[in-house]
């Protein structure tokens, strides 16, 4: 077992505690250590520049996470992929950087941080990463500290409330199933509703209707599980 089990944040990093933000995880923090023993670095074919910690075999993952983290939990490990919205949005905010560039950006859904990090790359000013998984936060944490960023403040589910103050929602992969899209949508027209750029990177998902967005890029996605790559979009709320 991990010795270590409450790591320090990495400078001009820091994990929400205080409930303000919404989900506080009801399970202990997550070592890095696990993330350096399971998973492997690597750079997501569509957003070199940022490196993340993935795994190749899931299962094997999930039992780890069962026997030697912090318990599995109820949903498969997402935070162990670069997942094909998250790169699109990547590459999008790294090759046009004034989208961020000097503003406050959350990135909902944040994952391994893959999107958070392109975003401090590009000039954010400051990131919330919002994701209701340990795994993730601690993923996180240790990406960002891999790429030598800081800026990014860790939180919990933020979809209860009102959206925090922002310029800037980016949202990875979030439309993956019905009943987080359900959640998902209306928070971000409320963020647009009330003044934020709000970007989704989707990959043709059946639960994210294309009403009232605009695609602003497209981008042909390898996937490592499937022949061909996945054509991924990035759309903009209007
Ligand atoms: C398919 S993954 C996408 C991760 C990352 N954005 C990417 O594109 O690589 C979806 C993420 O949403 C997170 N998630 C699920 N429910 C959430 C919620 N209510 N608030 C924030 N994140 C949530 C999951 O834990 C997971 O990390």
């Amino acid at each position: 077992m991990p010795g270590d089990r409450r790591p320090h944040p990495a400078p001009g990093l820091s994990v929400r505690t205080d409930g303000q933000t919404g989900g506080v995880p009801t399970r202990p923090d997550v070592p890095a250590s696990f993330l350096a023993v399971h998973t492997r670095l690597t750079r997501p074919p569509l957003a070199p520049e940022v490196q993340v910690h993935v795994a190749d075999d899931v299962v094997a993952l999930w039992e780890a996470m069962e026997t030697e983290g912090v318990g599995a939990g109820d949903s498969p490990p997402f935070w162990a992929a670069a997942w094909p919205g998250g790169q699109a949005l990547a590459r999008y905010l790294l090759d046009f950087p004034e989208t961020v560039a000097g503003r406050r950006v959350l990135d909902l859904g944040s994952g391994s941080g893959l999107v958070a990090v392109a975003a401090v790359l590009a000039g954010a000013t400051s990131v919330l990463a919002s994701d209701v998984d340990p795994y993730s936060h601690t993923a996180i944490r240790v990406n960002a500290e891999v790429n030598g960023v800081t800026g990014i403040e860790v939180v919990g589910d933020v979809l209860a409330g009102d959206p925090p103050e922002v310029d800037v929602v980016v949202a990875g992969d979030v439309c993956y199933d019905r009943e987080m899209t359900s959640r998902v949508l209306p928070f971000l027209w409320t963020a647009w509703t009330r003044g934020a750029t709000v970007l989704l990177g989707d990959p043709g998902r059946k639960y994210l209707p294309g009403e009232g967005l605009v695609a602003v890029a497209a981008y042909d996605v390898p996937d490592v599980d499937e022949a061909r790559p996945r054509r991924t979009t990035v759309w903009r709320m209007p």
